[in-house]
C-alpha cells in the first residue's frame, strides 16, 4: 500500500513517476508466480488464478518477458502461472504484487542473478509500483530519470514501525479505469501540478514520520497525499471516480475515531477499498468498528511483509 501515491507517468513507454513514492508490503497478501521458459511454446502463456487469460493481460506480459529475453539473450517462450491471496484490480496493489512477483520467477528462470536494485528497476518497467513491491518493509521508490535511476529501496524493516493495514472491501470488483488509463490522464487535471510540486515535502514529511514512529504525523501526511491522489482524478479527463458512497462513509468514520483517540488513518487506491492504516495496539478495535458499517463486506488485515521472494 502506498502512502505517498506516484499517480501519472512523465513518460508512458518508460513508465517514470513525476515525484517519489513511499509505500508498506503488506504481509499474508501475496502473489505466488511460476515461470518456465520452454522451447516448444509457440507462444507465451498466462494463468491467473487457474483461469487461462488472453488479450491485453497476455501482452502486457509478453512485453514485460520480452525485456527478460532481452536481458537472458534468450528466446523461448514461457508459461506463466501466477495466483493471488486477494481480490485483483480492486485497488489493492494486485498489479504492485503480480509485477514484483513475475520479474523474481522470470529473472531467475532466465538464469539471470540480479541484485534487489537490479530487480526492482526491472519490476518498475512492468508495472510502476511494482518496483516499490520488491524491497521488504516500509520502501521508498526514486522517481529518477531513467531505467537505471528509478528504483525502491528499504528505508525501515517491517518490525520497525508497529501498523497494520485494516482494508475495509467495499466491492470486490474489477475496477472499470485501470492504473494504466489514469496515469495517462493524470496530466489533465489542472490540479496535478500542483500536486507533483509538493509531493518532495510529502514525502520528507512521511519519511521522517516512519523513522520516527510518529502516528499523528504519518496520518495527517497519509490522508492529504490520497486526497490530492483522488482530486486529481476526479478532475482529470476523462473525470475518474473510483470512490463509491460507503468509502465516503468509512472515510468520515476513521476521521471521527481519530479525533477520539483511536491512531487510525485512511488511504485509497485507484478503487474504492479503503485501507484503515492503525497503530497495532488498535487494530481490533478499528477492524470490529468497519465491520458494523453498511456496505462493507470484508475487512482484510495485514502487517508490514518482508520482500519478494523465491518459494
Ligand atoms: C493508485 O503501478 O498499478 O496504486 O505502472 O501503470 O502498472 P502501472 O500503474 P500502477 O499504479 C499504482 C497507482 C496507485 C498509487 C500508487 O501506488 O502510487
Amino acid at each position: 500500500i502506498a502512502f505517498i501515491k506516484y499517480w501519472g507517468n512523465r513518460d508512458e513507454a518508460l513508465r517514470l513517476p513525476m515525484n517519489g513514492s513511499i509505500s508498506m508490503n503488506l504481509d499474508g497478501l501475496f502473489t505466488r508466480t511460476a515461470v518456465t521458459f520452454d522451447d516448444a511454446l509457440q507462444v507465451d502463456e498466462l494463468a491467473l488464478n487457474n483461469q487461462p487469460v488472453g488479450g491485453k493481460a497476455l501482452e502486457r506480459v509478453s512485453r514485460f518477458l520480452d525485456i527478460v529475453r532481452g536481458m537472458a539473450g534468450i528466446d523461448a517462450r514461457a508459461s506463466v502461472v501466477s495466483m493471488n491471496n486477494f481480490p485483483m484490480g480492486a485497488g489493492i496493489a494486485s498489479s504492485a504484487s503480480a509485477f514484483a512477483a513475475l520479474s523474481l520467477a522470470a529473472a531467475h528462470a532466465a538464469g539471470l542473478a540480479l541484485t534487489e536494485t537490479e530487480l526492482s528497476r526491472l519490476a518498475r518497467q512492468g508495472s510502476g509500483s511494482a518496483s516499490r513491491s520488491i524491497p521488504g518493509g516500509f520502501v521508498e521508490w526514486h522517481a529518477g530519470d531513467s531505467d537505471v535511476t528509478s528504483f525502491a529501496e528499504s528505508i525501515a524493516s517491517p518490525e520497525h514501525f508497529d501498523l497494520v493495514d485494516c482494508i475495509a472491501i467495499v466491492e470486490a470488483q474489477h475496477k472499470l479505469v485501470g492504473s494504466t488509463e489514469g496515469h495517462a490522464v493524470a496530466g489533465s487535471s489542472p490540479l496535478q501540478a500542483a500536486r507533483v510540486e509538493d509531493a518532495p515535502r510529502r514525502l520528507a514529511i512521511c519519511r521522517e514520520a516512519i523513522l520516527n514512529r510518529d502516528f499523528e504525523k504519518f496520518a495527517n501526511v497519509v490522508e492529504l497525499d490520497s486526497n490530492l491522489m483522488h482530486a486529481v482524478m476526479m478532475t482529470s479527463t476523462p473525470a475518474l471516480f473510483y470512490w463509491q458512497p460507503a468509502s465516503i462513509t468509512v472515510m468520515k468514520a476513521i476521521s471521527a475515531w481519530r479525533q477520539a483517540g483511536i491512531p487510525v488513518c485512511y488511504t485509497l487506491d485507484a478503487g474504492p477499498n479503503v485501507h484503515a492504516l492503525c497503530l497495532a495496539d488498535a487494530a481490533h478495535e478499528v477492524e470490529t468498528r468497519l465491520k458494523e458499517i453498511p456496505g462493507i463486506w470484508q475487512v482484510m488485515s495485514a502487517r508490514p511483509g518482508g520482500p519478494a521472494n523465491l518459494v
